[in-house]
């Protein structure tokens, strides 16, 4: 069954208003917001945004890879749940063929899968990159030369492969890597030698809290287990059932039988708890971090307004963190009201969803344009243009938004005194 759900756009630049835009696909009904792990389609508008008509002098994104296969660690934990398969059909509330299901699921995935981009990453890329070409086909009809497109490649297979599946789509050719700049780890831009972050308090307390408990309760009890299971446990069962729908986004795993929609809702919000505190608004660390990737964009867009020069396209193939990096910079999806582990319920409209953020392939972009006798800009996340509440518009002028990013990092920290 097919249901087209309206999502409410939020609101970039701090200023609380709704926008509602368009159409969002939902392949069936069940719940399927599963924060990073996402599927791209679910959150990404069904119809494109119809692009302004003005001259398209810049386009800067910021792409994290395709759809991956989990990590080593994740897989190990998964290969785990093999004695939890067979069910008592006496005592499980699932259904026969549920039942059957589970019974014979067979885990195949090995360590040597960890990580990689997997053939729906591919599927991804390819539609990403169709899509740029299509919107933009002015700026990709001449060939690929470093003057005008500048890329810079995080060195992770799943990124390296990311980038060239696009830039092939691109440019309908392959794009010799020796063209590439590898993604420097200790670029301030890109911050890819700062994955570990420590769990915070919100983030134990949320574990050990009633939704989680009760979460769990639910699932030994779907199950028709006497021993409540560990968080451990079900957090597997929770990645089978995602990692298989962004593998194989026609079909569940049969994991995702044990969880009610609430259930998943309890897990989105676990995970949106956790980027909040290691990359997004809850550590003041997150905002001033992510000024020098909001000072890359300004430079880009000004050297290309003020002296006509710069490359056409700058695409950074990245992370997570790259793409949660920029949001956080534009000050976008800024509840204000922090994010803890005691107000879940409260929170349920929350603008900071991982999975509208930051799903497989997720991507920022800005565009710069000449109309006219205008510059002017506008922002898509993950395809869906940004509506600048301060000056009423998707299409704003450029001069103004600079003003806004200039002076966004005294208004983003604001909340923190
Ligand atoms: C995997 O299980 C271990 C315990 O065996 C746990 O400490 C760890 O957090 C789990 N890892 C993931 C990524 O779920
Ligand atoms: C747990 O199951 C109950 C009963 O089906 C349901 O009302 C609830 O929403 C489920 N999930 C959570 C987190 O409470
Ligand atoms: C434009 O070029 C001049 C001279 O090369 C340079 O000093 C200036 O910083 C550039 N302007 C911008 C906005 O990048």
């Amino acid at each position: 069954m097919k249901l087209l759900v309206i999502i409410i756009l939020q609101i970039l630049f701090n200023f609380v208003k709704c926008y509602p835009y368009k159409l969002y696909e939902h392949i069936n009904n069940r719940y399927r917001f599963f924060s990073t792990a996402t599927v791209y389609k679910y959150v990404s508008p069904v119809v494109p945004f119809p692009e302004s008509n003005c001259e398209v002098l810049q386009i800067w994104m910021v792409i994290r890879h395709g759809t991956r296969y989990p990590s080593k660690k994740v897989i190990a934990n998964m290969s785990k749940l093999n004695s939890y398969r067979l069910i008592n059909k006496m005592r499980s509330q699932l259904k026969n063929e549920e039942i059957d299901k589970l019974n014979s699921w067979i885990f195949y995935l090995k360590e040597e899968h960890a990580a990689k981009l997997s053939e729906q990453g591919y599927n991804d890329m390819i539609f990403l990159g169709k899509n740029i070409r299509n919107l933009y086909n002015e700026i990709f009809k001449d060939n690929f030369n470093t003057q005008d497109f500048k890329v810079i490649v995080s060195q992770e297979s799943r990124c390296k492969e990311s980038a060239s599946i696009f830039l092939k789509e691109a440019f309908q050719t392959d794009i010799d890597e020796i063209n590439l700049e590898k993604m420097n780890l200790n670029d301030p831009r890109f911050y890819l030698n700062d994955q570990i972050k420590t769990v915070t308090d919100f983030e134990k307390n949320f574990l050990n809290g009633p939704e989680i408990n009760k979460m769990i309760d639910n699932v030994t009890r779907i199950l028709g287990l006497d021993n409540p299971l560990d968080f451990k446990t079900v957090n597997a069962m929770h990645d089978s059932c995602r990692h298989r729908k962004a593998r194989y986004i026609n079909y569940d795993s049969p994991w995702c039988a044990v969880f009610t929609d609430d259930d998943l809702k309890v897990f989105e919000y676990y995970y949106d708890l956790k980027y909040y505190y290691s990359h997004g608004y809850g550590n003041v660390n997150n905002v001033k971090q992510s000024m020098a990737i909001i000072q890359d964009l300004i430079q880009n867009f000004e050297d290309k307004y003020q002296n006509k020069s710069g490359p056409k396209g700058v695409f950074y193939f990245g992370h997570t963190n790259n793409v949660l990096n920029v949001i956080v910079g534009l000050g976008y999806a800024k509840d204000t009201i922090h994010l803890t582990d005691t107000n879940f319920a409260s929170m349920k409209d929350r603008k900071w969803r991982t999975s509208y953020l930051d799903p497989f392939s997720s991507n920022i972009r800005a565009v710069l344009y000449k109309c006219e006798n205008e510059v002017k800009v506008t922002f898509f996340i993950n395809d869906a243009p940004m509506y600048v509440e301060q000056y009423d518009c998707i299409l704003c002028s450029w001069d103004s938004i600079k003003q806004l990013l200039d002076s966004q990092y005294d208004q983003l920290i604001h909340i923190y005194n």
